[in-house]
């Protein structure tokens, strides 16, 4: 019983990730690869966040509160995105530094 609950938990951890890394493909554009690039020459370098700071920032361009004065892009990037889809997401991009 124990191996079954560990073989779903690892299955379910590996969708979460497989999750994260294509949701980002849309995002590597403009912020690079690795998340290393300021997007438009004007967005900090956002694989230097941490995954608190990346679920505020991205929850804070889907409901307005954040930004600055390009968040129009940053909007529309993530206005169709779940709570799940944004947590994937910010924590794929914490595992993209060094990479
Ligand atoms: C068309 C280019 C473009 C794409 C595609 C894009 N971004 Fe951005 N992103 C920007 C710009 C420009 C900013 C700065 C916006 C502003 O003025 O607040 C930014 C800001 C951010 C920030 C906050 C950093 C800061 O400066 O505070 C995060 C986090 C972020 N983007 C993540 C993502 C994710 C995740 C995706 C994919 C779902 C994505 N971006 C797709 C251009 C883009």
């Amino acid at each position: 019983m124990k191996k079954i609950i560990l073989g779903l938990t690892l299955i379910s951890t590996m969708i979460l990730a497989a999750d994260g890394a294509s949701l980002y493909s849309k995002c590597a554009g403009c912020h690079g690869s690795q998340g290393e690039k300021k997007a438009l020459g004007k967005s900090k370098i956002i694989q230097d966040m941490t995954k608190m700071d990346l679920v505020a920032t991205l929850n804070g361009y889907k409901d307005g509160s954040y930004g600055g004065a390009m968040k129009g892009i940053m909007r529309s990037q993530i206005v169709r995105l779940s709570t799940e889809d944004i947590e994937a997401l910010a924590l794929h991009i914490t595992t993209l530094k060094n990479k």
